[in-house]
């Protein structure tokens, strides 16, 4: 049973800057829930109970969110606010959630090698702190069944534009059954003639503890970082590995047309405001 979760959390967000100088962008608010929060509501939600977030400096606000905050739920309880209280007081309750600081930002391979002594010898799975995935099924656990299943490393994907391919990863894929695929090989933010396929890992991984022994010996990739699909790239190669065409709806909390779409989807949705606000929208979208 894989029980523990790394979630990389110390980048330097300089897509959404100014807003990500003093707040980290994994804590920037979806309508009424920092987006982190998503992702850790949806690693519990798949039955991890060890969660080990990579911060930096200046995100000591993450470490504030999940803890418990005396002043504010006394005031709450007082003021008989019980339901906003209980939703306060259920955040510590999450999981069990510890934090490492990734003291330069020399790319994800390396915040998840920070990750080694946390994890010793056992799967876990890794929740990219700014891509959050809303859907009925969490899909963190759909990539803990494709792991049971093949006892092979296993990553979300999802076809981009070819526009946008360049940015990320592209894998070798070779169907297996619906949205399973086998991965043979992969690259990050490929040039124009290196695309293997328009299938690019998005988000989440379960990986074998076998991660942390590629990493150490990486040399930086892309960009001059760490990169974590190199590492993978070594095992997809060696042992094949599993795609999954994962079901549910991602939102790059790293760039500002995500942030946005995020916001005005979860909005939609949402049961105190929802019916309000898409009048609001389609009130404006007539004068667009
Ligand atoms: P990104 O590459 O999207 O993060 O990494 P970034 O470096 O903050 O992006 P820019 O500056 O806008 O281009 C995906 C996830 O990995 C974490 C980030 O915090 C993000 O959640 N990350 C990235 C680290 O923890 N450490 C790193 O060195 C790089």
């Amino acid at each position: 049973m894989i029980k523990k979760a790394v979630i990389p959390a110390a980048g330097l967000g300089t897509r959404v800057l100014p807003a990500t100088k003093s707040t980290p962008k994994e804590m920037l608010p979806i309508v009424d829930k920092p987006a982190i929060q998503y992702i850790v509501e949806e690693a519990a939600a798949s039955g991890i109970t060890d969660i080990l977030i990579i911060i930096s400096r200046g995100k000591t606000t993450v470490e504030d969110h999940f803890d418990r905050s005396p002043e504010l739920e006394e005031r709450l309880l007082s003021g008989g606010k019980t339901k906003v209280y209980d939703e306060i007081t259920a955040i510590s309750n999450l999981a069990n959630i510890t934090y490492v600081r990734q003291h330069t930002p020399l790319g994800l391979g390396h915040a998840v090698l920070c990750a080694k002594s946390f994890i010793g010898s056992e799967p876990f799975a890794v929740l990219y702190g700014d891509d959050v995935i809303i859907g009925k099924n969490p899909v963190c656990k759909q990539l803990m069944d494709a792991y049971d299943k093949y006892g092979l490393a296993s990553v979300g994907i999802k076809e981009v534009s070819p526009e946008d391919i360049v940015k990320y990863s592209s894998m070798q894929v070779e169907r297996i059954k619906d949205n399973h695929y086998k991965i043979t090989d992969m690259i990050e933010k490929p040039s124009p003639d290196k695309i293997m396929s328009l299938f690019s890992i998005l988000g989440r991984c379960v990986l074998p503890p076998e991660i942390f022994g590629i990493l150490e010996t990486l040399p930086p990739g892309a960009g001059g970082e760490i990169q974590l699909t190199d590492a993978m790239k070594k095992l997809a190669v060696r042992d094949g590995m599993t795609g999954v065409d994962f079901i549910g709806k991602r939102y790059d909390m790293g760039s500002k047309l995500g942030i946005l779409q995020a916001i005005v989807e979860v909005g939609l949705d949402h049961n105190e405001i929802g019916r309000e606000f898409r009048d609001y929208l389609k009130q404006i979208a007539v004068g667009l």
